[in-house]
């Protein structure tokens, strides 16, 4: 098992401490203990199959929803367990907010899409929930885009921004951590890059796990970078040292394309 390799006077939002999860009994992660700086945008790589969602998966319990997964180790969320039984559910899943590889707008207006979250969790109504919606459409750079179509489909939206508006769903909650699983893998390059300029405006207010196969896009838009392989961390840095001079000869053959 790897150390916890957290980075000096940088506080951790999210951290798991021996974690090993288990799909009818075969393993997928094994003993991964990491901790995600706050308020920075961490990328987690590694061939098809390494746990990376998996992972990812089991900082908001979405695990949970799948049968014959099994977990042991723990994870904290600002130092509680969020494998508690005491915890609240519901209130886990708006503070750890997710979004997907397929952008999954509801099938309802724009507007609804964003407001649904705020009015079923904070009761908002009128001006002070149009005022939640237009900040979330703002903060996921989609605003000037819908302002003038919000009771339009959010089906009707093009793929990129379709992502935008799952991510301002996200966000309408007051989430304090974003974990998005292949944001891009289904998008454009001018969708591509308005989604990584989005992740690097958002990564300086909230904490940002964000899986990627693109490793260009991993070095752009992230400060922190976990490298895992068979369920294992094999290394964890800052992005620049590990693209540059990765610790481990794995990780080099891995950037290099040399792997899978
Ligand atoms: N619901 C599931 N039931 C059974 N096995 C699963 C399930 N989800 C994942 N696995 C297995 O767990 C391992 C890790 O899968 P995971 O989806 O976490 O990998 P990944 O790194 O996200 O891969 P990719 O890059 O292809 O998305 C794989 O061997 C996978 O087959
Ligand atoms: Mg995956």
């Amino acid at each position: 098992m790897m150390a916890t390799m957290a980075i000096p006077q940088q506080k951790t939002a999210i951290e798991t401490i021996d974690l090993s999860v288990a799909y009818n009994g075969k393993p997928a992660l094994r003993g991964v203990s990491l901790a995600f700086p706050e308020n920075a945008v961490t990328a987690l790589i590694g061939p098809s199959g390494c746990g990376k969602s998996t992972l990812l998966r089991a900082l908001n319990r979405m695990n949970d929803r799948i049968p014959n997964a099994e977990m042991t180790g723990r994870v904290l969320l600002k130092g509680r367990d969020i494998y508690d039984r005491r915890i609240n559910l519901t209130r886990l899943r708006r503070e750890v907010g997710m979004v997907f590889q397929k952008p999954n707008p509801f099938p309802m207006s724009i507007f609804e899409n964003v407001a649904l979250g705020p009015r079923l969790h904070y009761g908002l109504r009128g001006r002070a929930l149009q005022e939640v919606v237009e900040d979330a459409l703002r903060k996921a750079a989609l605003w000037d885009e819908v302002k003038d179509e919000l009771s339009k489909s959010g089906l009707a939206l093009s793929g990129g921004q379709q992502q935008r508006l799952c991510i301002a769903r996200m966000l309408a909650v007051q989430p304090q951590i974003l974990l998005m699983d292949e944001p891009c893998s289904a998008l454009d390059p001018i969708s591509t890059q308005k989604i990584e300029e989005l992740i690097t405006e958002l990564g300086k207010q909230y904490t940002v796990i964000v899986v990627t196969h693109n490793l260009q896009q991993a070095a752009r838009i992230s400060h922190y970078t976990g490298f895992l392989m068979y369920g294992e961390v094999v290394e964890w840095g800052e992005t620049r040292q590990l693209f540059e001079r990765p610790a481990r000869a794995e990780t080099e053959d891995y950037i290099h394309g040399r792997f899978g």
